[in-house]
């Protein structure tokens, strides 16, 4: 399986901070916020992995993980997404590297606690189809929401007014080779953009989409908010584990 970590948009919401750099650069307590998500696929087992960058400093991720030794991996590509036109948008600019390969994808700026190797494995078995990760949260309104029906996933709702459940949906996604295919039916939502929920509902419809939880804490990092409070949590993992 390859690993794909999208690293574009312009991180309006952390705005000043991100005016003269990519918000992925931004420090996590002792590390650049692109180590997390590249760490989360090498623990998993990827090999090979595509950031796909955006903005005016996209040459400075080359310049930080150069070629990818330092994370032991095999090969590191670079793409580039022109504008921001959503996450599916930045996925789609990954289907060379994929080469019709299963992909586990990760949002730049989502820093997790423990492995997810076991879903990762689980999806290396899985014949078709998606697995995503869920997680309970409390303000689940922040994010693609999951209402689950028995087993299943019933379908996926971003960031609904009235959360039909507690159950975020985390932004690492696991897709079959057929991804790119549904990324081509989207068109933009609302906010303007080609959606992950979109994707993800399709994989539902067809009913291939299964899912994992997530152990340990998780966080995304894009307000100043979330941005502290993943420095914290990292900082306090860090500190937990020395004793
Ligand atoms: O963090 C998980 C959430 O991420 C999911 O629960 C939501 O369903 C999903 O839509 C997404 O929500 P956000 O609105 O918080 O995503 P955001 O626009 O902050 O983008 C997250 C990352 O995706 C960002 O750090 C880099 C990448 N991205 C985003 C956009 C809009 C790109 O590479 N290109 C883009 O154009």
């Amino acid at each position: 399986m390859k690993g794909i970590v999208l690293a574009g948009g312009t991180g309006s919401r952390l705005f000043p901070l991100t005016k003269i750099t990519n918000k992925h650069l931004l420090p996590i307590y002792d590390k650049p916020m692109i180590y997390y998500p590249i760490q989360t696929l090498v623990d998993a087992g990827v090999e090979s992995i595509m950031v796909v960058t955006g903005g005016r400093n996209s040459g400075d991720f080359l310049r930080l993980l150069a070629n990818g030794k330092n994370f032991g991996l095999k090969h590191i590509d670079y793409t580039y997404q022109e504008g921001e036109g959503g996450i599916a948008d930045a996925l789609a600019l990954a289907e060379h590297f994929a080469d019709g390969q299963k992909i586990c994808v990760v949002l730049g700026d989502n820093i997790i606690e423990q492995s997810i190797r076991g879903a990762a494995d689980a999806f290396r078995k899985q014949p078709k189809g998606a697995r995503i990760l869920l997680k309970e949260v409390t303000d689940a309104e922040r994010f693609g929401v999951a209402e689950l029906n028995g087993d299943r996933i019933a379908g996926i709702e971003e960031k609904p007014a009235h959360p039909k459940s507690n159950l975020a949906v985390t932004g690492i996604y696991m897709y079959d080779e057929t991804v790119f295919d549904k990324v081509r039916t989207l068109v933009p939502s609302g906010r303007g953009e080609l959606e992950i929920t979109d994707v993800n509902n399709a994989y539902i419809r067809e009913g291939s989409m299964t899912f994992s939880f997530l152990d340990g804490w998780w966080t995304d990092a894009g307000t100043f908010d979330s941005l502290l409070r993943a420095a914290n949590l990292v900082a306090q993992t860090r500190r937990d584990r020395l004793e």
